[in-house]
């Protein structure tokens, strides 16, 4: 016979002090907080030891699929080749936006549910809400109906689908127990593995704006998220991608989606492309729409010909969005103060504190600092020099977009000192630190 599981405070108290615990207690624990009998306060204090002592990958499991059993799962595979992304979380990464329709140009159904912006980290969700009438709440059916008709559906978590991780998530973001491999894996996994698309390209972010401190860390995490996919039989390709410095030039919701409009019309900023790419050619290549080996030209070629603007134009309208955000700047909300943040002195970039740059943005109203706080669409920042980039004492290096003059100076103060100088040249970072894949 089993053993009865362990209460909530014993699984918290042996997991803080580095004892054994059986993962059929840290199953029942998370299922008895899912149910209400646990309460929040003790599903945030063993959240607080996962991150100072780490989760094992037999607990990350445990908790996995705890989350996906708080609500329904999706079968897509009737549908044909299909596809879903996630990033771990990143500074400025507007990504799915591009990545998305480029990988629904290629063949793939996309099926995907975001989250919104989590501590300094900005969200898919968010991004998408500053479309003007875009729907990110679609009932479950709708979705499912949508990828099949359109090719591409993009929602935020619902009550049907994983809303355990929506409530975790809410609850880390609010505690500060958001960066543990475990938590992350467990939160993104879980929210794949629910979608039911067979492809997953994960975008594991390294660096001082990530999660994930550094490259290693990022692949330890990756292969962690391919190994809870294992047992279901889908398709994993990952990359580690840089988050020293924020993605693109442009940070806050309105900005970036502007940002993504670029790249989709065949400019944009250089590394937003070249991930881009990367995650729709991983993408089409596990789902079987492209050969292997033929996905990144495949990208390139949909982004220069106007194919994934197509796409990107399908998705908005079937989510009631205004489709003319992808071609005309001023179906995009502006903010009504935009200040310049000058260089002090000539020399090179040769850093751009991500996380800094991550906190004025929220500073700004771009994320939230309370769980219950709206976003502002129109808050945020761009970059007019990234790392590499030459300054000129007194020339603008970045820009603010707030919603008052008094906002505007603050945050200019905080862009500036994120800006790091030197009186030497400096050699653009790479953008792909790893790629692999965990196949079943
Ligand atoms: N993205 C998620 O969905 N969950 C996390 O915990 C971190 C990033
Ligand atoms: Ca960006």
């Amino acid at each position: 016979m089993e053993d009865a599981p362990l209460a909530p405070v014993e699984v918290i108290e042996r997991s803080r002090r580095g004892d054994d615990v059986d993962a059929g207690s840290v199953a029942a624990f998370v299922r008895s907080w899912l149910d209400g009998t646990a309460s929040d306060a003790q599903m945030a204090a063993w959240c607080m030891v996962a991150c100072l002592r780490g989760l094992s990958e037999e607990h990350t499991r445990a908790l996995t699929d705890a989350l996906i059993a708080s609500g329904d799962r999706l079968e897509l595979a009737r549908f044909g080749h299909t596809g879903d992304r996630h990033s771990t979380g990143g500074v400025g990464d507007t990504t799915t936006l591009v990545a998305a329709p480029l990988a629904a140009a290629l063949g793939v159904r996309v099926a995907k549910m975001s989250g919104r912006g989590l501590a300094h980290t900005g969200g898919t969700v968010d991004k998408l809400e500053a479309i003007p009438g875009f729907r990110t709440d679609l009932p479950v059916d709708r979705f499912v109906r949508q990828v099949r008709d359109t090719g591409i559906a993009v929602i935020a978590q619902t009550a049907r689908l994983v809303p355990g991780d929506r409530r975790l998530y809410a609850l880390r973001d609010a505690t500060g127990t958001v960066p543990a491999a475990g938590l992350i894996a467990a939160s993104v996994m879980s929210k794949k593995l629910a979608g039911g698309a067979e492809a997953i390209s994960l975008d594991v972010k390294a660096g001082r704006g990530a999660f994930f401190a550094d490259a290693a860390e990022a692949r330890a995490g990756a292969g962690l998220m391919a190994a809870l996919a294992g047992p279901w039989g889908r398709r994993v390709r990952w990359i580690v991608s840089a988050m020293d410095q924020p993605l693109g030039r442009s940070v806050g919701n309105a900005l970036e989606v502007r940002e993504a409009a670029d790249a989709l019309r065949g400019g944009g900023p250089p590394d937003l492309r070249e991930l881009a790419v990367a995650v729709a050619a991983d993408l089409a290549e596990a789902a079987g729409a492209v050969a292997e080996g033929e996905g990144a030209e495949r990208a390139e070629r949909a982004l220069d010909d106007g194919s994934a603007l197509a796409c990107a134009e399908r998705w908005v309208e079937a989510q009631d969005g205004d489709p003319a955000v992808w071609t005309d700047p001023g179906a995009l909300p502006r903010a009504p103060v935009v200040v310049d943040v000058p260089a002090p002195a000539d020399g090179w970039v040769s850093g751009l504190d991500a996380r800094g740059l991550g906190e004025a943005a929220r500073w700004l109203g771009a994320g939230r600092l309370h769980p219950d706080q709206s976003v502002d669409p129109v808050a945020g920042l761009e970059l007019l020099a990234k790392v590499g980039d030459p300054l000129v004492a007194g020339e603008p290096m970045a820009m603010v977009h707030a919603r008052d003059a008094w906002a505007a100076e603050r945050a200019r103060g905080m862009v500036a000192r994120c800006v790091e100088r030197s009186q030497e040249p400096v050699d653009p970072p790479p953008l792909l630190l790893g790629r692999g894949r965990g196949d079943a």
